[in-house]
């Protein structure tokens, strides 16, 4: 039986995270955080003491590491058994997870850790290439956006709401230049899949973006 997959690929703050977890719960589906994975594995690397500059290193971490998802309300992510959930949303975990997502033998042998979630009764895949490279034969894609102004916004608030202190001008800087690593970088860059449907969600609530993604189900 085929197993149907949405795939929702965009660049950081679009709102991919919240949107997917979101829809994958209404429809009872299975979710991948593909981005997740790469920030595991720049844990892993810094754990290990391993230079994520050197491709190889990085791929044998890629190879070894041992990774747990428990989906509940928020994703909690295992790392060979310790709870490393706290540790994947900073800002130094997001920038040296763009740096090993950038080598292509990384990619490549987590090609199948990511193809394994597609199981009954369906998944939704959040990341950068889900539409394009991981699944590329998924019926219905979703390349969700936002202008990089309003996704730093949106990230400053969402510190700020933490507790955490934030500068508004860094952070605009810091997602800029993790977007041009994304596009830029040779193996599966962040484009749009042909067969796409794009949503701007710059001036959209999050409940609307729900909506839209969902009357794309058939
Ligand atoms: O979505 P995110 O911010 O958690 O992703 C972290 C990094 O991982 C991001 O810089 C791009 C990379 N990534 C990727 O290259 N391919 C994916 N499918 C998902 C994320």
């Amino acid at each position: 039986m085929t197993v149907p997959v949405l795939t929702i690929d965009g660049p950081s703050g679009a709102g991919k995270g919240t949107v997917s977890r979101a829809v994958a719960r209404k429809l009872n589906w299975n979710y991948l955080d593909s981005g997740s994975i790469y920030r595991s594995l720049a844990i892993a690397a810094s754990i290990a003491g391993i230079d994520i500059n050197n491709e190889s290193s990085a791929a044998a971490v890629a190879e070894k590491m041992e990774l747990a998802f428990d989906c509940g309300d928020e994703l909690s992510v295992f790392l060979n058994g310790e709870n490393i959930t706290q540790l994947l949303s900073l800002e130094s975990t997001a920038k040296s997870a763009s740096i090993v997502a950038a080598w292509p033998e990384v990619r490549r042998v987590l090609l199948q850790k990511q193809r394994d979630f597609k199981v009954l009764p369906g998944l939704v895949a959040d990341g950068r290439d889900m539409g394009t490279v991981v699944f590329p034969e998924a019926k219905i894609k979703v390349f969700l956006t936002a202008s990089a102004d309003e996704r730093a916004l949106r990230r400053y608030k969402q510190l700020k709401e933490k507790g955490i202190d934030a500068n508004l001008a860094q952070i605009t800087c810091e997602i800029e230049e993790r977007d041009r690593r994304d596009r830029e970088r040779a193996s599966a860059p962040l484009i749009i899949a042909e067969d796409a449907v794009l949503i701007d969600s710059s001036t959209m609530s999050i409940e609307s973006v729900i909506a839209e993604v969902l009357a794309l189900i058939p």
